[in-house]
């Protein structure tokens, strides 16, 4: 699961038993060697899909970590570019890593859940990060994306079908969260990360109650499952004009 230049056992289980913010300072040098960076193959199928309805102006990656989202940014948009996160370890690597000559890059240190943005975007994205927030946080994170989106902007990120019962990966992800549970039930302070709370009926339903107006688009490249479902889906939440 980890390549030889990842983190070790060890160092997994002291950052498991920090807070989200500290444990990524401490995972962010090694990052981009787990699993949990977002796959070049998930970050191109959004950069296709966004083509097809920008170009975009201005662009946020929600929770960037070392910047996956920024790279797909810089494809879609004409005007800056931000990454914004709260692990000041993720944005120091974020930083360090070379960007296109000329790309119009800036981060910043803040919490997703109270932006400090005054200037608007026309698009946001985010990748690998809603499972760091608990289903009755969602209000609060949606409501702060719809408020810095220019009308007509739209916040957009992939979703996974969830996998079945018939799957190892199904009970992979449900001991995952069982033992993230546990972990938070007797050890300060909690480390928020589960895996099945972020449902696509739910989701939807939060954004919609937010204000946006809610598209499904399938991503092709990963094709569908036995009942015909497309394994991955972008929601393009839109602000309304
Ligand atoms: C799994 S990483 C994903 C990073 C990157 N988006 C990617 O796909 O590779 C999750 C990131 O979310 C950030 N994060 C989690 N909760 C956050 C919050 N409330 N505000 C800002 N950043 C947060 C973490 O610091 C971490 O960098």
């Amino acid at each position: 699961m980890f390549s030889p230049e990842g983190p070790t056992l060890r160092e997994l289980a002291v950052q498991a038993l920090s807070s989200v913010e500290h444990g990524y300072d401490l995972l962010a040098p090694k990052f981009d060697h787990t699993p949990f960076r977002t796959p070049d193959s998930v970050l191109t199928a959004v950069a296709t899909a966004l083509k097809e309805s920008g170009p975009y102006e201005d662009g946020l990656d929600l929770c960037c970590g070392t910047g996956a989202g920024v790279d797909v940014l810089a494809t879609v948009c004409r005007g800056r570019v931000t990454g914004v996160d709260f692990s000041a370890g993720m944005l120091d690597e974020a930083r360090g890593r070379g960007r296109p000559a000329g790309s119009r890059v800036s981060w910043v240190r803040a919490d997703a859940r109270a932006l400090p943005f005054t200037a608007r975007f026309d698009l946001v994205v985010s990748f690998g990060a809603f499972g760091h927030f608990l289903p009755r946080e969602l209000p609060g994170l949606f409501a702060q994306v719809y408020g810095v989106l220019r009308p007509g902007g739209r916040f957009a990120f992939p979703v996974p079908a969830p996998p079945r019962p018939s799957a190892p990966a199904f009970w992979a992800l449900l001991g995952f969260d069982a033992v993230m549970r546990v972990r938070n039930a007797l050890w300060r302070p909690p480390f928020v990360m589960y895996y099945r709370a972020f449902r696509l009926g739910e989701v939807r339903r939060e954004l919609e109650r937010a204000g946006f107006s809610v598209a499904l688009r399938a991503l092709p490249e990963f094709g569908t499952r036995s009942d015909g479902s497309p394994r991955v889906r972008m929601v393009e939440a839109r602000r309304p004009d």
